[in-house]
């Protein structure tokens, strides 16, 4: 789905060449300051390599008009952003951003319940805890069905539990609509326990890990 070869960006990131695969989900780990959170932004062109070659399906990523590719090519940032409105506001954000029709309250009250956020449609999300935030941000990028979701550290202020609900259901999300997941998550053990492909990266460059693509 996507390739990558030769990248360089100043001294963050250095990727000779990288492939990442449709309708799978790709895990990226690693310490911290890294790169990933770069590696995603350069996918749905947020940022641009100073050198280097990104495809995306067969064709280079500048090739596309960045607001149709920020379409297919969906990222949910580290700080889950809130929005002033209110919850239903802040879920519609994204389809009205891509300039895609609403939706009714029916669906999402359906998508509040996938990423159990158990709040009202009316509600005003300024004082939602963090892990309520995060799961908001989630709903808003999951109702815009995109053909490639790029999650930066999705779960990372949910407990345990809440955590490995909301991932099952977003790994069932892909695999049922056929989508393509590239997710940064500092758990090595959720990257190994989904079974897909696991990047980790170390100096700004990806070591594929045993098990991996
Ligand atoms: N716009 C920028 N200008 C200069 N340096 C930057 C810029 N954006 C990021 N960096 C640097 O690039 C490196 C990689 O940052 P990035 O956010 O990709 O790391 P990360 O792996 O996502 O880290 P974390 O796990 O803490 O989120 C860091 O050293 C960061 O300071
Ligand atoms: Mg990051």
């Amino acid at each position: 789905m996507f390739q990558l070869k030769n990248i360089r960006l100043h001294k963050i990131l250095h990727i000779p060449d990288l492939i990442i695969e449709g309708n799978r989900i790709t895990c990226i780990t690693g310490e911290s300051g890294g790169g990933k959170t770069t590696l995603l932004k350069l996918l749905n062109r947020m940022k641009t390599p100073d050198a280097g070659t990104i495809t995306y399906l067969g064709q280079p990523l500048e090739s596309y008009d960045p607001v149709q590719l920020r379409r297919q090519v969906v990222m949910m940032a580290q700080d889950s952003l809130v929005f002033p409105g209110s919850i239903r506001e802040n879920l519609l954000i994204g389809l009205r951003f891509s300039e895609k029709p609403g939706v009714s309250d029916d669906v999402l009250k359906s998508m509040m319940e996938m990423v159990k956020l158990r709040k009202t449609l009316d509600e005003d999300p300024s004082n939602l805890s963090g892990g309520e935030k995060q799961r908001l941000a989630l709903g808003r990028v999951l109702l815009m069905y995109p053909e490639v979701l790029l999650l930066d550290e999705p779960s990372s202020s949910l407990d345990e539990e809440t955590e490995s609900l909301v991932i099952s259901r977003i790994t069932d999300y892909v695999h049922k609509r056929g989508k393509t997941l590239v997710m940064v998550t500092h758990s090595k053990a959720l990257a190994e326990s989904i079974g897909g492909d696991h990047i980790t990266f170390e100096n700004g460059s990806p070591k594929p890990m045993p098990g991996g693509a």
